[in-house]
C-alpha cells in the first residue's frame, strides 16, 4: 500500500515557501513546447491545435514540430524522414544484449536497458555541436521502435526481423512487430495514436527527461531515465491496467456496480483523472473517434461497450470531482485491435513520446540550470552513534 502525501501547511524553514505535494500547480520550468487548457479541454503543441495535427500531420513531422519549435518545409521534413529510415537499424551488439534479458521481463525494463546502451555506442557528449543534437535526436527516433519489436520477437524465440526500407514510419514499426504489412488504415491510425501522445508538457516522465537533462548527461540517459519514469501505473503503465479493468467488469450491465464498489474502497478507476484536465481529456476523444473507426473496418470489441458504459456511469460519479477518461482509457483498445500484445502498450506509448522529451531536452540546453529542490526534513534530530550490540530491531526492518 502506497501512503499518498497530504497537502498541509507545512513550510520550508529557510525561505517560507509552502510544501506542495507532487508538485501540484508549482510551475518548475518556463516552456514553448505544449499548452494545455485543462478546463476547456484544449491541447496544442507549439500552438497548433491537437485536433489539427491529428487530422493532418504525421508523427515524424509532429515530432519534428515539437523538437524544432516549427512546422518542417517539404525538403526539411524529407531529409528528417530519410535520416530517420536510415538510422533506424541497431547493432547486433544491442539485440545480443537483448537476447540475454529474460523473456518474462517486462517490455519496458527491456526499452529502459536498451535506450540507455545506446550511450555507449555514440557516447560523445557533444551536446552543444548541432549535429551531434540532430543525430541524437534521428538515433533515438529511429531506433526506439526497432528496439521494442525486437523484444517482442526475442522473447518469442525469435530473430528480430529487418526494418523495411520501403515501409514509412508507423507501418515499419507494426510490421517489425507483427511480421507482417498492415493495412493502410491501421498504419494511419497508429501514426495518429503516436501524435497524440507524442507531448504533454510537464508529466512525471518529461520532468524526470529535464531533469536528467539539467544534469548535462547525454541524450540516451535523458530517454532512458524517462522510460522508467514511464512505466510506472500512475503514468504510461495505466494503459495496461485499463484493459485488464475492463475484461474484469466483463459485460456493460456491470459498470455502474463496479464503480460502486471502486469507490467505496478507495479504489482508483484506471483511465480517469488527470492532473490537468478537469474535462475529458481531448486526446480520448480523439482516440474514442479512432477506436470507433477501427471497429467499423476491422470488427467490433465487445470491451469497446464496457468502456463506454463505465464512462457513461462514472459522468454522475466522478464527474463533479472533474474527473473524466484521460488518454490512457482508450488507447489500450486500439492496440489491442491491431494485435499489439498488452504490456507493449506502455513501450508504444514511450515511442510516441520520445518526440515530447527530445523537445524538452533541446529545451533545457537553451536555458539549463540544473534542477535541485530542496526538502522539508521531518527525521530525527542529531543522536549520538550507537554500538550495534546496544541496538534492538526497529519496527521498519
Ligand atoms: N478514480 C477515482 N478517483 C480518482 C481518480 C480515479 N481515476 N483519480 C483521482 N481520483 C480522486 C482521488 O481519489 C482524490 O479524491 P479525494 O480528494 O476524495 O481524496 C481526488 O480525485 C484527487 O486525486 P489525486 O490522486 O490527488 O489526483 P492527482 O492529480 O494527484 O492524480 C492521476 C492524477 C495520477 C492521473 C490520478 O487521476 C490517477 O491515479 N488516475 C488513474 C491512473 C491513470 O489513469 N493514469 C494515467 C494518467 S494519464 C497519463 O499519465 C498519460
Amino acid at each position: 500500500m502506497v501512503a499518498q502525501q497530504q497537502p498541509g501547511d507545512l513550510r520550508h524553514a529557510r525561505t517560507g515557501i509552502e510544501l506542495r505535494p507532487g508538485l501540484d500547480g508549482v510551475p518548475a520550468t518556463q516552456s514553448s513546447i505544449c499548452d494545455i487548457d485543462g478546463d476547456q479541454g484544449l491541447l496544442t503543441y507549439r500552438g497548433y491545435p491537437m485536433q489539427d495535427l491529428a487530422a493532418n500531420s504525421s508523427f515524424l513531422e509532429t515530432a519534428y514540430l515539437l523538437i524544432w519549435g516549427e512546422l518542417p518545409s517539404s525538403d526539411q521534413l524529407a531529409d528528417f524522414e530519410h535520416a530517420v529510415q536510415m538510422h533506424r537499424r541497431v547493432s547486433f551488439r544491442v539485440r545480443d544484449m537483448m537476447k540475454c534479458f529474460p523473456a518474462s521481463g517486462h517490455p519496458m525494463d527491456a526499452l529502459q536497458s536498451s535506450a540507455a546502451s545506446l550511450g555507449l555506442f555514440y557516447s560523445r557528449r557533444a551536446i552543444d555541436d548541432p549535429q551531434y543534437i540532430y543525430d541524437a535526436v534521428v538515433r533515438l527516433i529511429a531506433k526506439i521502435p526497432t528496439m521494442v519489436a525486437a523484444f517482442q520477437l526475442i522473447r518469442k524465440g525469435q530473430d528480430p526481423i529487418q526494418p523495411r526500407d520501403d515501409l514509412a514510419y508507423s507501418a515499419n514499426f507494426l510490421y517489425m512487430l507483427t511480421e507482417r504489412e498492415p493495412d493502410p488504415l491501421a498504419a494511419r491510425i497508429f501514426d495518429c495514436c503516436l501524435m497524440l501522445h507524442a507531448e504533454h508538457s510537464l508529466n512525471a516522465s518529461t520532468f524526470s527527461a529535464r531533469v536528467t537533462a539539467s544534469t548535462l548527461t547525454d541524450p540516451y540517459a535523458v530517454v532512458a531515465s524517462a522510460v522508467g519514469t514511464l512505466a510506472g501505473p500512475l503514468h504510461g503503465g495505466a494503459n495496461e491496467d485499463v484493459l485488464a479493468m475492463l475484461e474484469e467488469v466483463g459485460s456493460a450491465g456491470n459498470a455502474g456496480a463496479y464503480l460502486d464498489e471502486a469507490m467505496q474502497a478507495k479504489r482508483k478507476v484506471m483511465g480517469f483523472g488527470h492532473r490537468e484536465y478537469k474535462v475529458k481529456d481531448p486526446r480520448a476523444v480523439i482516440l474514442q473517434a479512432l477506436v470507433e473507426e477501427m471497429f467499423d473496418r476491422f470488427g467490433h470489441d465487445d470491451l469497446y461497450d464496457v468502456a463506454r458504459a463505465i464512462e457513461r456511469e462514472a459522468e454522475s460519479r466522478l464527474g463533479p470531482k472533474g474527473i473524466y477518461p484521460n488518454v490512457d482509457f482508450y488507447s489500450g483498445l486500439v492496440y489491442r485491435k491491431l494485435g499489439i500484445p498488452r504490456d507493449l502498450f506502455t513501450p508504444v506509448f514511450a515511442i510516441a513520446r520520445v518526440a515530447g522529451w527530445l523537445a524538452h531536452w533541446r529545451e533545457q540546453l537553451g536555458a539549463n540550470r540544473i534542477f535541485r529542490p530542496s526538502q522539508i526534513y521531518s527525521g530525527s534530530e542529531p543522536r549520538s552513534w550507537m554500538p550495534i550490540e546496544q541496538r534492538v530491531t526497529s519496527p521498519a526492518a
